[in-house]
């Protein structure tokens, strides 16, 4: 099985990058191939022309989650909802392989009391628009500045647990839709 695992934000220093990279081993212990798409959009990505003619540079991130059996977003909440470069990632996708029959599953993370809730069912309702097989179990981590050691590992054991048991739960999700992976 092959996962693409997007951090849902190009923020230097962002934590949900750190936090992809820890569920990214999560995956890997479960036997999982992953591969970490981050967002590091360029220019390519704003040029008018991106919707009709891409760039490779967009091909290239665009194939590489299309080339997944399913994927998994971490969603940081700004602003009261995920970020205008994950929206702008999704709009890069081909209207129906992009999400269509993809099972997806949502991690949120947020520096403040609502965990991220509001940007992962805003997200969510965009992957269902777009008919995705959504993973039920997600995980909220609010308080993000708190949660994180030094090395950028996420330090508190029920997240760590719950990351754990969502990880396994999303595998076997996929494989009961996708027998083959
Ligand atoms: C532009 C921007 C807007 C943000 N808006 C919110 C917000 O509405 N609510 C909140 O709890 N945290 C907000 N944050 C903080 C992030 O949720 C926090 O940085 C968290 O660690 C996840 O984002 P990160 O991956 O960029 O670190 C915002 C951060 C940025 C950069």
């Amino acid at each position: 099985m092959l996962l693409a695992l997007v951090p849902g934000t190009n923020r230097a220093g962002s934590l949900s990058l750190k936090l992809a990279r820890q569920v990214a081993a999560d995956y890997a212990a479960l036997g999982c191939q992953v591969d970490l798409l981050e967002l590091n959009l360029g220019p390519e990505f704003l040029d008018p022309m991106a919707y009709k003619a891409p760039k490779p540079a967009v091909t290239a991130l665009v194939q590489r989650f299309l080339a997944c059996d399913a994927a998994v977003f971490v969603i940081p909440e700004y602003n009261g909802s995920y970020p205008g470069i994950l929206k702008l990632f999704v709009d890069m996708l081909p209207e129906r392989e992009g999400f269509a029959q993809r099972p997806c599953a949502f991690i949120g993370l947020s520096a403040g009391q609502f965990s991220s809730l509001r940007s992962v069912e805003h997200f969510q309702g965009v992957a269902g628009y777009r008919n995705a097989y959504i993973f039920p179990t997600r995980v909220f981590i609010g308080d993000s500045f708190k949660r994180f050691a030094a090395d950028g590992t996420l330090i508190e054991p029920l997240f760590v647990e719950r990351l754990k048991a969502q990880a396994a739960g999303f595998v076997a999700f996929v494989r009961a839709l996708k027998p083959t992976t």
